[in-house]
């Protein structure tokens, strides 16, 4: 890979079955056979993004968005086509998944640090900075599973945002939990874009965010990328299909 290209899509395509009913949908995981329709939730779909771009996500509900970025951060693969990805990925999706309920916040937090391949003593220093982010008082000595919906995004956000990421992912995070925590997250995420090398790829629907952060948008349509550009044109083309 091109030295500076951090995430490469070559031909990207990822199709999902859907099958009429549960029934199918099991037999279908062991026989090529049952019948299905396949959706295109990305279609052929290549770009490269460079080592400190910050790309801004357009679409409609269903463009595919999302999509793209789970096969960034290895949640989901592709179908079809080559996919390369280079540092530490840290996504700023799903907030309120991936913990392991049973377990405090702080132990939560090395936990996700684990899976993240960083290493404890890394953990370690960054934990203050998380606790302290997060805002959960006594709360991230508690069991995840007493936690409100927000609290448990709070955490997400904390973890993942200081974990001095190489590439952020952010799909629509950025609305988490009350004005005052939504301010303090821009910030943050400034603050870590600022820094040199970081990549930022994010999908948002508010023109004004993507402006913020990002000199270059895609725009996605049915799984399809119909523009790829200058930020003030991606805005332009997106507003177009959303008329
Ligand atoms: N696990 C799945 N099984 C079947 N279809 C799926 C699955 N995940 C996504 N899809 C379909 O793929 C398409 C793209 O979904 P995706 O979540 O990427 O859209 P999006 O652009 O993020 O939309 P939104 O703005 O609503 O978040 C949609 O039609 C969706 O229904
Ligand atoms: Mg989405």
């Amino acid at each position: 890979m091109d030295e500076e290209v951090v995430i490469k899509f070559e031909k990207v395509t990822k199709k999902y079955k859907l099958y009429e009913n549960d029934k199918k949908r099991l037999l279908g995981l062991f026989f090529k056979n049952v019948k299905c329709k396949e959706k295109k939730a990305v279609d052929n779909v290549s770009f490269n993004i460079k080592r400190g771009e910050c790309v801004a996500l357009f679409g409609k509900n269903g463009a595919g968005k999302s999509t793209i970025l789970k096969i960034i951060t290895g949640v989901t693969y592709p179908t079809e086509g080559n996919v390369e990805v280079k540092g530490r990925v840290s996504a700023l999706l799903e907030l309120t998944s991936g913990f392991d309920t049973e377990f405090t916040g702080r132990e939560n937090i090395y936990l996700k640090g684990q899976i993240l391949g960083i290493k404890h003593e890394e953990i370690q220093a960054l934990e203050p900075d998380i606790v302290d982010f997060a805002e959960l008082g006594e709360y991230i000595d508690q069991p995840v599973r007493t936690y409100s919906s927000g609290m448990k995004a709070r955490l997400g956000f904390a973890i993942n945002a200081n974990v001095r990421p190489e590439i952020l992912i952010i799909d629509e995070a950025l609305s988490v939990g009350d004005e005052a925590f939504k301010r303090k997250c821009v910030k943050k995420v400034n603050e870590i874009t600022a820094e040199k090398n970081v990549t930022l790829l994010f999908v948002t629907h508010s023109a004004n965010t993507a402006k913020e952060f990002c000199k270059r948008g895609i725009v996605m349509k049915k799984g399809k990328a119909i523009f790829d550009g200058e930020i003030d044109e991606a805005i332009k083309e997106y507003n177009k299909i959303i008329k």
